[in-house]
């Protein structure tokens, strides 16, 4: 006998709220979409509609896997960024809505050295100078430099003209992941892929110093990873993992800033809603006589730290 959506969503429903997830309607809902190919406001307005026996196969498959903890992203292969849809897969990080805070901040960033610039005439903002020149350090699935490469097109920016951005990774995996996101948001023009500890060892462009340094590195203390949700699990550990404090990796990074930022340059890392003091004293330790201030995110956590020659 065929269930309607309505008797399917009810059942997942109970299922993962017993398996935990905090999140069981929506999970549900969700899955269920992606099982029958329609998105969620669909498969909410029409309760009463059969599921057909192969999206129910797909349902079931897909349930299992969310009782066993992995990730609805993961097991939908995408995930909602700043508006877009991102392919995701354990090669890189799901991207998290906090993050949307250092794009927004990075498109202002941008949008304010733009208009610092002559307009042109037919519009769009002044060409005249060197691109801005962006970084997106740990570029993971490509969140950031895609998220903010689209922002900025519908914008008038011109990729490539007026911006450049520099995605760099350590995995291979998860910077394939990156070009092939950039790719499917037409977004690639302009922007560098490259595999790196940080940063290459000459930056593109003969070495030209970077503008604007962007960085959602890991910065989970190593003693909190156990205690994240199960779904984390399914993540690789390399992206959340930040040694003993958390900072491991944002420290690695300060270290390098005085030889790839040029002067006048800022750079803007994600920091852990509980690191608002320990970021800025790392600045202070590592990069003394530069400014550090941290900016919070909308559920007014600190969640930005801006770093800044003195
Ligand atoms: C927290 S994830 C963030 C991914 C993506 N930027 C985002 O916001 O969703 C951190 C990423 O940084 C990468 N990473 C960690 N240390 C790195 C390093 N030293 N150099 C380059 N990438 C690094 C990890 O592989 C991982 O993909």
């Amino acid at each position: 006998m065929t269930a309607t959506i309505g008797e399917s969503l009810a059942g997942a429903t109970e299922r993962l709220r017993a398996a935990g997830s905090e999140t069981a309607r929506l999970d549900a809902e969700l899955l269920l979409g992606w099982a029958v190919g329609a998105d969620r406001t669909a498969i909410v307005a029409h309760p009463d509609a059969p599921v057909g026996a192969d999206a129910a196969g797909r349902f079931e498959d897909a349930i299992r896997r969310r009782e066993a903890g992995e990730p609805v992203a993961y097991i939908r292969g995408l995930k909602e960024f700043h508006g877009l849809a991102f392919s995701v897969d354990p090669r890189a990080l799901i991207p998290r809505p906090e993050t949307e805070t250092l794009v927004d901040i990075a498109i202002g960033e941008v949008m304010a050295r733009l208009s610092d610039r002559p307009y042109e005439a037919g519009g769009g903002p002044g060409g005249g100078g060197d691109p801005i020149r962006i970084a997106d350090v740990g570029t993971g699935s490509g969140a950031i430099a895609v998220a903010i490469a689209v922002a900025l097109r519908h914008r008038s920016v011109t990729m490539g003209r007026h911006v450049t951005i520099l995605a760099t990774e350590r995995s291979p995996e998860a910077l394939q992941l990156a070009r092939e996101n950039a790719v499917a948001h037409a977004a690639a023009d302009g922007m560098r892929f490259v595999e790196a500890d940080l940063f290459p060892p000459v930056l593109p462009d003969d070495g030209a110093p970077l503008d604007i340094v962007l960085a959602n590195l890991p910065y989970v203390r190593s003693d909190a990873i156990p205690g994240l949700p199960i779904a984390a699990s399914f993540e690789p550990r390399a992206a959340l993992d930040g040694g003993a404090d958390g900072l491991d990796e944002i420290r690695a990074l300060l270290a390098r800033l005085p030889d790839v930022l040029a002067e006048g340059g800022v750079a803007f890392v994600e920091i852990g809603a509980d690191q608002g003091e320990a970021g800025p004293l790392a600045v202070a330790e590592i990069l003394p006589g530069w400014h550090a201030d941290v900016s919070t995110d909308l559920g007014g956590l600190p969640r930005v730290l801006r770093i800044e020659r003195g």
